[in-house]
């Protein structure tokens, strides 16, 4: 009924809206006297401090969780971190033993490749630790730690509300290793929760343009394909706008490192085709920053229609962008917590207006519990 959606036509919008209480509930009793700590079965301390290397192993918006994480663990904790699809990393003979942290993400906590990539994780010997959306589901239950994320329960088959809570976990995760470890950027990780912590305001102001988006999505409903380009952790983010656009929209779509467009994708600009770039912040990664304007004047002069994610404030990307929408000024790690929402009202506005399904896409479920 609509009120089960919060007045809304589909699930997802109200579970859009819903994500600044995801991020809150997530941190939240996470933080205490200055110190990250971890739900009660966690992986002790010391055994943090052996971890050698670390994997993120999930599947679809959970893998994406994982590659945004990568940028800012390997940076707080120098360690190396390895993302991969759970369905590959079971399959190879991934190099693991005691001093390996394997972080398997998911939100329903049964997805079948996550559960059997910690089934084989563990016989490995390596140490397991799930960040789960779902109390008491089958790969918590077979982890030896768990962090839950408490972004509700998700109705939508694309994950919105899930997949920011797993980027705010991901990274209690980077800081808890951090503190546990010792840092090269102690001031930077102490700072990082109370930066966290003002996240969910932060998603609550870019809920703000959730009108233009939509507005935008009607306009495009008809193009033939849309590309998506970012750097930096924006590059999972255009990755992540680009799979909610085919679950949702069944519209041909691609996520694309900026730093590869001439290396292929520039070979795909036609007159008309939306390019949509998520741009990094103009004072936290000015040299990045300058780089993707750059990308984007050239597809823009091979006839692109650019949709520009950018800063508010952002005043050098103007020129290029055929479309602008503005999202409050974060730091970069924890930009794809705000940079994301756009891309999933998009992606939902598009289906809307071509008739779809928004919250029941055709031929996927909300769990995959066969490999
Ligand atoms: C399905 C859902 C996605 C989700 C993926 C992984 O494909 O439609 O939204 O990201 O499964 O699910 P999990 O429950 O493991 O996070």
């Amino acid at each position: 009924s609509a009120a089960e959606k919060g007045g809304h036509e589909y699930f997802m919008l109200k579970e859009i809206e819903e994500q600044p209480d995801a991020l809150a509930n997530t941190l939240r009793g996470h933080f205490e006297s200055g110190r990250i700590v971890l739900d009660e079965q966690r992986i002790a301390d010391q055994d943090l401090r052996d971890v050698d290397k670390v994997f993120v192993v999930a599947c679809g918006s959970a893998y994406h969780s994982g590659l945004v994480a990568k940028y800012a663990i390997e940076h707080w904790c120098r360690l190396p971190v390895e993302v991969e699809l759970a369905s590959e990393f079971r399959y190879r003979d991934p190099v693991l033993d005691r001093d390996t942290l394997v972080v398997a993400v998911s939100q329903s906590g049964e997805t079948a490749d996550t559960l059997e990539a910690v089934r084989h994780a563990r016989t490995q010997k390596a140490r397991v630790l799930a960040v789960c959306n779902t109390n008491g589901a089958q790969i918590p239950r077979e982890s030896d730690a768990v962090l839950y994320t408490h972004a509700g329960p998700e109705i939508g088959v694309a994950s919105t509300k899930a997949f920011l809570a797993q980027i705010a976990a991901n990274y209690l995760v980077g800081l808890a290793l951090a503190q546990a470890r010792g840092t090269k950027y102690p001031d930077e990780v102490a700072r990082e929760f109370s930066e966290l912590e003002a996240m969910p305001a932060a998603v609550h102001k870019v809920l703000s343009t959730v009108e233009q988006v939509r507005d935008l999505g009607r306009r495009m409903a008809d193009s033939k394909a849309v590309l998506f380009l970012g750097r930096h952790v924006g590059f999972p983010v255009a990755l992540e706008g680009a799979l909610k656009l085919k679950e949702l929209a069944y519209m041909h779509a691609e996520g694309f490192a900026a730093g590869e467009l001439k290396h292929g994708p520039i070979a795909l600009i036609e007159e008309g085709l939306p390019v949509v770039v998520v741009m990094p912040s103009p004072k936290g990664r000015a040299v990045l920053h300058a780089k993707l304007v750059s990308n984007i004047s050239e597809i823009q002069a091979r006839g692109a229609r650019t949709i520009v994610i950018a800063e508010e404030g952002d005043d050098t990307v103007r020129p290029f962008a055929d479309e602008l929408v503005e999202v409050p000024a974060v730091p970069t790690l924890l930009q794809p917590l705000v940079s994301t929402v756009p891309l999933q009202v998009l992606a939902a506005e598009i289906a809307r207006t071509r008739g779809y399904d928004v919250d029941k896409p055709r031929n996927l479920a909300k769990s995959v519990t066969v490999e």
